[in-house]
């Protein structure tokens, strides 16, 4: 039985005899005496059956219910909402997505709160339910442990590997006239085989390997697939783990520190994962109350080598690293490497350091997929930022998923994604072009929609190597090619990327962290004392309010209050 101490949100709420009423309502749904004296704690389930990434949560839910019986509490399941990305890729609808993270984080908050709940397992999927959870576990502060739904398995057709990167880049192949209709039809039908979020190292996995190693979920949860009986088990252990960090007083930002952001910052970089987390590691730092910047991830992208070869930079997928050992796996090394801290304390009640000494690394061979950082695939981090005229407050770019560190080229730029996309299946954008996408920021998208159809469209196009683009939106996690993202201050407040002019020359320097626009600083600055913000593509709903609250991508694009 659980102690009476960690029922102290739930007992104000619920014991007394002036409390009959809320109590009521809790019997009506089943709970005994025996129940409304235990802790009660929130399975909080990002559930949809809009698309595959979390259908099976409710599922999962169960289990880790039986954890939180198992462990002396009582539990209830609440939902909160899922926006596909996929779905809504190169559309509207992606304006969304982003948006959603902070929906996710404002949902939990309030049913937390407004129920009285002791503690809560977040489970997650899609690409922005991980962060909105952790973000909503950060802010509240109260006994919480996230559980990752798990990714799909991944496709196979023709003896090829297939993820849903291969079907938005089979689009440009059409396009460029490379694959025919049938070819195209047959990547999709064999691209996403079963239940569960993209298979790739895009955002989804990157965000539960974040959770990962920020101490915030188990060890080895991260990567098992979707449809993996380990879900199972991980479900009802996290239940169980719930209750133990409840019994133990550790807390969230107890467990979200800057070193354990720092640490995060490593497996990020030695992964290759998505320029998406940054965003998102800033956004829950800011709630956890933890000083993270743009620097910190420069810092360590210097100094942690890339190590593993996962899709979009290399063959593999997370589904495939679970047999090797997983982030602990990658951790192990980064710690053996002296790279990460293994000190700080996590959700087992243990150490990081002891977690992985006691995690069985399976005695497999690795180093095809998965190198030592003395020998890796490349020296520094998978992601590097970049500042410089362009971003005065920063930039990311990616250079896990390609060789090119340096770029200098034809200015070509577009108000928005649509404008982008026409022109290059129009065949207008040409080798040596960068093409400049603006108006996509937070505030401009609104939202920071993912280019994933654009970076497609130019990669299949076969320019990956010969075009570069620079953007004030995001990248989907699975893109590929020299990409530019998050440049900050965006052109809907008057960023220097709003008066990028075609045929001025880009600089992207990778090597030495800088973005640069050619043109002299007085040029600049007359043409943005002519510059004149665009009328707001939204004036009322969700996406007004959004935009009206959202701060810059250099700090996470998090929503203030105006108070
Ligand atoms: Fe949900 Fe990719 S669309 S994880």
């Amino acid at each position: 039985m659980a102690s009476i101490k960690i029922r102290v949100r739930s007992s104000e709420r619920y014991d007394g005899v002036l409390n009959a009423p809320h109590r009521a309502f809790l019997r009506s749904i089943g709970l005994t005496d025996e129940d409304l004296a235990k802790p009660l704690m929130a399975v909080v389930a990002a559930w949809s059956e809009a698309g595959p990434c979390n259908i099976h949560t409710l599922q999962l839910a169960t289990y880790v219910k039986e954890g939180i019986k198992a462990g002396g509490g009582a539990p209830l399941t609440v939902p909160t909402i899922v926006v596909n990305d996929n779905i809504g890729m190169g559309t509207e609808g992606m304006r969304y997505s982003l948006v959603s993270r902070d929906v996710i984080a404002d949902t939990v908050e309030a049913q937390i709160n407004a129920h009285a709940f002791d503690g809560f397992v977040g489970i997650g999927g899609c690409d922005k339910t991980t962060p909105g959870l952790l973000m909503a576990m950060a802010r509240l502060n109260i006994p919480s442990v996230y559980l990752y739904g798990g990714s799909a398995e991944p496709g196979f057709y023709g003896g090829r590997k297939l993820t849903i990167e291969d079907v938005h880049e089979a689009i440009g192949a059409y396009l460029a006239g490379k694959i025919g209709e049938e070819e195209l039809y047959n990547i999709e039908l064999n691209a996403h085989p079963t239940y569960g979020t993209c298979a790739g190292m895009f955002t989804a996995n990157t965000m539960a390997a974040m959770a990962e190693a920020l101490g915030m979920a188990l060890p080895g949860s991260a990567t098992p697939p979707a449809t993996s009986a380990r879900r199972v088990i991980y479900a009802r252990e996290t239940g169980l783990a719930l209750m133990k960090v409840a019994e133990l007083g550790i807390k969230p930002r107890d467990v979200m520190t800057y070193e354990a952001f720092e640490n995060a910052i490593a497996v990020l970089m030695a992964t290759g994962g998505s320029t998406n987390a940054i965003l998102h590691l800033l956004a829950i730092a800011y709630e956890a109350g933890v000083k993270l910047t743009l620097d910190d991830f420069d810092r360590v992208s210097r100094r942690v080598p890339y190590i593993a070869a996962l899709r979009p930079g290399g063959d593999f997928v997370p589904a495939e690293l679970d047999q090797v050992g997983g982030i602990p796996l990658i951790m192990s090394k980064l710690l053996k490497a002296g790279l990460i801290n293994g000190k700080v304390i996590t959700v087992t009640g243990k150490t990081l350091e002891e977690n992985l000494r006691e995690f069985k690394i399976p005695n497999v061979k690795h180093d095809h997929m998965v190198k030592d950082p003395s020998t890796p695939i490349k020296p520094w981090g998978g992601i590097r930022i970049l500042k410089g005229s362009l971003a005065p407050e920063g930039a990311v770019v990616k250079v896990a998923a390609t060789g090119i560190m340096r770029f200098e080229g034809k200015a070509r730029p577009f108000n928005g994604e649509e404008e982008t996309f026409q022109a290059i299946k129009r065949g207008e954008v040409k080798p040596g072009d960068v093409v400049v996408i603006r108006y996509e920021g937070p505030k401009g998208g609104p939202g920071m929609p993912e280019m994933l159809r654009v970076t497609s469209a130019i990669v299949g196009a076969g320019l990956g190597q010969d075009v570069a683009l620079v953007t004030d939106g995001r990248f989907s996690g699975a893109t590929r090619g020299l990409m530019v993202g998050h440049v900050a201050p965006e052109a809907a407040v008057g960023g220097p990327i709003a008066v990028v002019e075609d045929g001025d020359r880009v600089i992207i320097d990778v090597e030495n962290g800088r973005l640069d626009l050619a043109v002299p600083e007085d040029e600049v600055k007359r043409r943005l004392s002519r510059w004149q913000p665009p009328p707001p593509r939204y004036r009322s709903g969700l996406l007004a309010k959004y935009a009206s609250l959202v701060t810059s991508a250099s700090m996470g694009a998090v929503t203030l209050p105006r108070i």
